[in-house]
C-alpha cells in the first residue's frame, strides 16, 4: 500500500458488481473534510451495474472491464493500476478475485462482506445466518487473501437478528452498518493506523485515544447516526479484531 508523502489524498480503486450502496457509503464519506481517502476509480465486470453510474454521477471515472476472454485479470490490473490507488476496496464485487490479483496487492486489498466472519462465508451469508438460527448477525470489514471471506479482520458490526426477520429484513438491518463500518476501516487504513500481525489486525489507538469508543461498547456515540429507518430497540456492537 502506498502511504501519502506529499499530503495528497489517499485514493481507493472501488470493484463493484451491482448497486453499489457500499461505494456510495465510500462517495459519501468523502463530503465530510476530514475524510483522508478519496474514491479515484470505479471498475465493474458488469457492463451495466448501477455502481457505476453511481460513481460517474459523483464524477469519478467508471470503467466497464468486460469479463469474457482469458485475459481478464491481466487486464483487471492494469486497470486497477490506472487509479494509482493506496487501496483497493471489493464493495458488492460478485467474482473471486484471483491469485494473481491478490499477490500484485497483498496487502492492499479489502473487503464488506455481511456476517460476523469467520461465520458464513461467501454468497447469501444472511439467509444462511437465519437457517442457522443464530441471534445476532453483522458485517465484517477484512483484508482480502487467496481465499473466500478468509482474510484477516479489520472491523465488524453486530445487530440482533429479531424474531420474525426475513432475509430481505436482516439485510437491511445489517447493511446500515455495513455503510458505517467501510468508511471507517478506510479512514484507519487511509491514517495509517492498522497493520497486519500474522493473522491478526491491530490498530493503532484501539483501547484508548479517540478510538476507544469505536472498540468497546457503547459505540454509537463515536459513530455516525443511523439512519433514520433504524429499528427501535436495536443496539449494534461495534468490535475491531
Ligand atoms: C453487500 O451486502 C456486501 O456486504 C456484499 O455485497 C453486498 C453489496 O451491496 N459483499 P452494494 O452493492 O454495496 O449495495
Amino acid at each position: 500500500m502506498k502511504n501519502d508523502p506529499q499530503g495528497k489524498p489517499f485514493r481507493l480503486a472501488v470493484l463493484a458488481s451491482g448497486r453499489g450502496s457500499n461505494l456510495q457509503a465510500l462517495l459519501d464519506a468523502q463530503a465530510d473534510p476530514g475524510h483522508p481517502a478519496e474514491v479515484a476509480r470505479v471498475l465493474s465486470d458488469v457492463e451495466d451495474a448501477p455502481a457505476l453510474d453511481r460513481a460517474r454521477r459523483a464524477g469519478v471515472e467508471a470503467v466497464w472491464v468486460d469479463p469474457r476472454g482469458g485475459d481478464f485479470d491481466s487486464r483487471l490490473v492494469r486497470e486497477i493500476e490506472k487509479a494509482d490507488a493506496g487501496l483497493i476496496c471489493l464493495a458488492g464485487y460478485m467474482r473471486v478475485l484471483s491469485e494473481e490479483v491478490v499477490v500484485r496487492f497483498r496487502g492492499g486489498i479489502v473487503n464488506i462482506h455481511p456476517s460476523l466472519l469467520p461465520a458464513f462465508p461467501g454468497l447469501r451469508a444472511q439467509r444462511k445466518a437465519l437457517r442457522a438460527g443464530v441471534r445476532v448477525a453483522g458485517c465484517t470489514v477484512h483484508f482480502v487473501d487467496e481465499g473466500v471471506d478468509t482474510g484477516p479482520i479489520i472491523l465488524q458490526a453486530a445487530v440482533p437478528v429479531l424474531p420474525g426477520d426475513d432475509e430481505e429484513v436482516l439485510s437491511r438491518r445489517i447493511l446500515r452498518y455495513e455503510h458505517r463500518i467501510y468508511p471507517l476501516a478506510v479512514r484507519l487504513i487511509a491514517g495509517g493506523r492498522v497493520s497486519l500481525e500474522g493473522r491478526r489486525v491491530a490498530i493503532e489507538g484501539a483501547g484508548g485515544g479517540d478510538l476507544s469508543g469505536f472498540i468497546a461498547p457503547p459505540v454509537d456515540s463515536a459513530l455516525p447516526a443511523p439512519g433514520a429507518e433504524e429499528e427501535a430497540g436495536v443496539a449494534p456492537g461495534l468490535g475491531a479484531g
